[in-house]
Formats: structure tokens, C-alpha cells, sequence
């Protein structure tokens, strides 16, 4: 892994595992990060990763269901393998506007594994994130493994699905080197504010409602996003080509303790409100997101088993640190929500 190209690195996961990659492994190469830049993304977080890595670090402002701009930068770089992180990745706006997520989800994954099989020769590693979304629902009992039925009901999750499902038959009918991922919920710093976790912390800080869907009681597994890093990194180097591995934190919790759980942390840390007694009173029982699956819980066996991994974080610490990162970040979280970055990024990449 000389020159790895990875799709959506200046997204929440993706800049965290280059961040990782680079000041934490063994990892030699040079990485081309390759992003289209949509709202999500933040590319000034990684501003000193370019300045302290010049040789090891390239950007390239890049649309995946773009074939011609992506073959470019295979052939530009001499990409020998992909991670791909990059796609559309918020549950409710997939359900307000389907379209970009076939085409980036889908249609775009398309195109990468064509790069690839085209440059077979070459191409020694594509890893595919992906999301134990594609799994559906659980009830009260059970876990995901690898083996679970897909049954995807958002369309982000179907996305998803028939992403998984493209790289498991691009690996069966030509053999590209395919190893894909399915990974629970992700928390931790450079979150876009518009997921559960983060858009608590900063409604909590400003004591404005925090909203949950339904009765609140829909279960996640939450894992810090560096776990996230470590576990994908080890994938990569040591896991088998042609498997899928399942990622989790093992750290399943009802959406109310969760919201509960940061309510409490920040009176601690910020000292009580002044609107109310305490955040919890914040708390906003809104009308459920449509179709909302009730519970994920994943079983990561087959990763601790075969690769040792295990994450660092318990939910308790990940989510000390993140507040904590939140709380010391304030320009990043301005930078985001003024509307300042879209500026920034057309004054740097237009
Ligand atoms: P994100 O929305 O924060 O970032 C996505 C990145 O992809 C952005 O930088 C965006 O600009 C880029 N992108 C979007 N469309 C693109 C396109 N057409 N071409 C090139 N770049 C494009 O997402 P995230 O939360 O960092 O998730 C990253 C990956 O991990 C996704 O594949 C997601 O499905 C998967 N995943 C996420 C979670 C989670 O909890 N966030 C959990 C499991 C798996
Ligand atoms: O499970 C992995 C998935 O986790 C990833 O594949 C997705 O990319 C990622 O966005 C995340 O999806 P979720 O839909 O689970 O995350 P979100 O933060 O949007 O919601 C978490 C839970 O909180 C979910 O049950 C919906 C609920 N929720 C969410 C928001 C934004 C609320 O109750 N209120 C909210 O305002």
C-alpha cells in the first residue's frame, strides 16, 4: 500500500483515519484523499495534516460518479489501493431526497470498482466501508453477525446494501481484492452536527430542545471513532481478501440514555443551566423518523477472534473525550455552522 487513494478523507470517519493513519501506524505510503466536498465535509481539519505531510498527503477535489476525474487520479498517482469511505450518510436526509445517495452510494462505488478491475494488475487492496444498517432490525434478542440476511429499510441503508453487494460480486466474478466492513454507529470529534450525538452536545451547551424521535427508546451500538480506525487499519493489513468483518462497540444503549447520559456530563463539566434545573429537562419527544429501525447490536467475533482487535474506548470515555473535544473546539463548530466553511472550501478547492 504505496499510494492509497481514500474516497470521502475530509468526512467525519474518513479525515479521522487519515489523521490515524499518519501520525499513529506504520503506515509508509502517501495518501491521496479523494473528496467531492459536499456539506459534510470539513477539509480544514485537515489543514495540518497537508502542512506537516506534504509528500504523504494529497487532496483532490473529486466527484466518484465521476468516472473520467476518478480514473485520473488512479492513473495520476499510481493508486495501488482504495479505501473507500466516501457516500451520502444521514439516515433523514436520505429519506427527504434519495437521489444523491443512488448516485453516490451506488452509482459511485460502481465506478470505483471498475477503476479497479481495469488496474487489476496493480491493484492489491479495496476496502469498502460500510454499516450494520444493511442489516435492518433487531428485536429485543440477538445480534448481528456476518451471516445476518441483509434487509435494508432506508434508502440510505439500501444504498448501502447494493454497495456491499457490488463489491462482494466484483470480488466473486473478477476477483478484485475486495475486504468490506459493516460497522455500528460512530461517535467522536469533527462530527457533523447534524447526527444525534454532536447535535445534542451543542443544543445542550446552548440549552435549546433536544429532540428525539419517537418514545426514545430505538437502541444503537456506539463506538468511537478512532476504535473505528484501528479496527478498519487492521482489516486492511491482516484481514482476509473476499471477507467481510462486522465492527462494534459493544455498546448498546437506548437513545434516551444517551441523550440523557451527555444532559448529565455537561451540567458536570459546564456547571447547571440557567433556563432549567437541569438539561434533561431539555429533552423534546418529536414525531419518529419513518420507518426507524428499532435496535442494532453487533456481534464482533469473528474480528476479535481472528485479529485481536478490540476497542479502547468505553462508551463512558469515548464520550468524555468528545464532549470534551466539542467543548474545546468552538471555532470548529462555528466554522461549520456558519455557513463560513461552504466560503472556505470555494475560496481553497473552486
Ligand atoms: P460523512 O457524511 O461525515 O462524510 C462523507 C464524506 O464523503 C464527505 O467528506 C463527503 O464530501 C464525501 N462524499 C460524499 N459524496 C461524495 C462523492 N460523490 N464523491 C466523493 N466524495 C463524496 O460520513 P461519515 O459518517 O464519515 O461516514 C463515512 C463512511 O462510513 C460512509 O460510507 C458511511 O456509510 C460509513 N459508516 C458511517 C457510520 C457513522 O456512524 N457515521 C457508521 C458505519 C459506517
Ligand atoms: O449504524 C450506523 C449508522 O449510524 C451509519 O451507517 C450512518 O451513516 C450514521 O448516520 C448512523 O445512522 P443513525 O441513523 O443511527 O444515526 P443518527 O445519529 O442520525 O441517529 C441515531 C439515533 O438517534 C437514531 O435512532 C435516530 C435518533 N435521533 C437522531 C437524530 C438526528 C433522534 O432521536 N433525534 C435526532 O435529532
Amino acid at each position: 500500500m504505496q499510494n492509497l487513494l481514500i474516497t470521502g478523507g475530509s468526512g467525519f470517519i474518513g479525515l479521522n483515519f487519515i489523521r490515524y493513519l499518519l501520525t499513529e501506524t506504520d503506515f509508509q505510503g502517501r495518501i491521496i484523499n479523494f473528496d467531492k466536498l459536499t456539506y459534510a465535509a470539513t477539509p480544514k481539519s485537515l489543514t495540518d495534516i497537508s502542512e506537516h505531510f506534504p509528500d504523504r498527503y494529497v487532496f483532490i477535489r473529486g466527484d466518484i460518479a465521476d468516472s473520467s476525474r476518478l480514473e485520473s487520479a488512479f492513473d495520476s498517482y499510481c493508486v495501488d489501493s482504495v479505501c473507500h469511505f466516501a457516500a451520502e450518510s444521514h439516515v433523514d436526509r436520505s429519506i427527504t431526497g434519495p437521489g444523491e445517495f443512488i448516485n453516490t452510494n451506488i452509482l459511485g462505488t460502481y465506478n470505483l470498482l471498475e477503476a479497479v478491475r481495469e488496474r487489476h494488475d496493480r491493484i492489491v487492496l479495496f476496502h469498502h466501508i460500510s454499516t450494520d444498517e444493511v442489516f435492518g432490525s433487531l428485536g429485543a434478542e440477538g445480534y448481528f453477525t456476518e451471516d445476518t440476511a441483509y434487509s435494508p429499510n432506508s434508502p440510505y441503508s439500501a444504498s448501502k446494501a447494493s454497495s456491499d453487494h457490488l463489491a462482494r460480486a466484483y470480488h466473486k466474478t473478477y476477483g478484485v481484492p475486495v475486504k468490506v466492513s459493516n460497522c455500528s454507529n460512530n461517535y467522536g470529534p469533527y462530527q457533523f452536527p447534524e447526527k444525534l450525538i454532536p447535535l445534542v452536545i451543542l443544543n445542550a451547551l446552548e440549552e435549546k430542545p433536544l429532540p428525539i424521535y419517537g418514545d426514545g427508546k430505538n437502541i444503537r451500538d456506539w463506538l468511537y471513532v478512532r476504535d473505528h480506525c484501528t479496527a478498519v487499519w487492521e482489516i486492511m493489513k491482516r484481514g482476509t481478501i473476499g471477507q467481510t468483518y462486522n465492527i462494534g462497540g459493544s455498546g448498546e444503549l437506548e437513545n434516551i440514555k444517551v441523550v440523557e447520559t451527555i444532559c448529565d456530563l455537561i451540567d458536570d463539566i459546564s456547571g447547571k443551566p440557567t433556563s432549567v434545573d437541569s438539561r434533561r429537562e431539555l429533552v423534546n419527544f418529536v414525531e419518529d423518523r419513518p420507518g426507524h429501525d428499532r435496535r442494532y447490536a453487533i456481534d464482533s467475533g469473528k474480528l476479535k477472534g481472528e485479529l485481536g482487535w478490540e476497542p479502547e474506548e468505553t462508551f463512558s470515555s469515548g464520550l468524555l473525550k468528545t464532549v470534551n473535544w466539542y467543548l474545546n473546539n468552538p471555532d470548529w463548530v462555528q466554522h461549520v455552522r456558519s455557513g463560513e466553511y461552504r466560503e472556505w472550501i470555494e475560496r481553497h478547492y473552486g
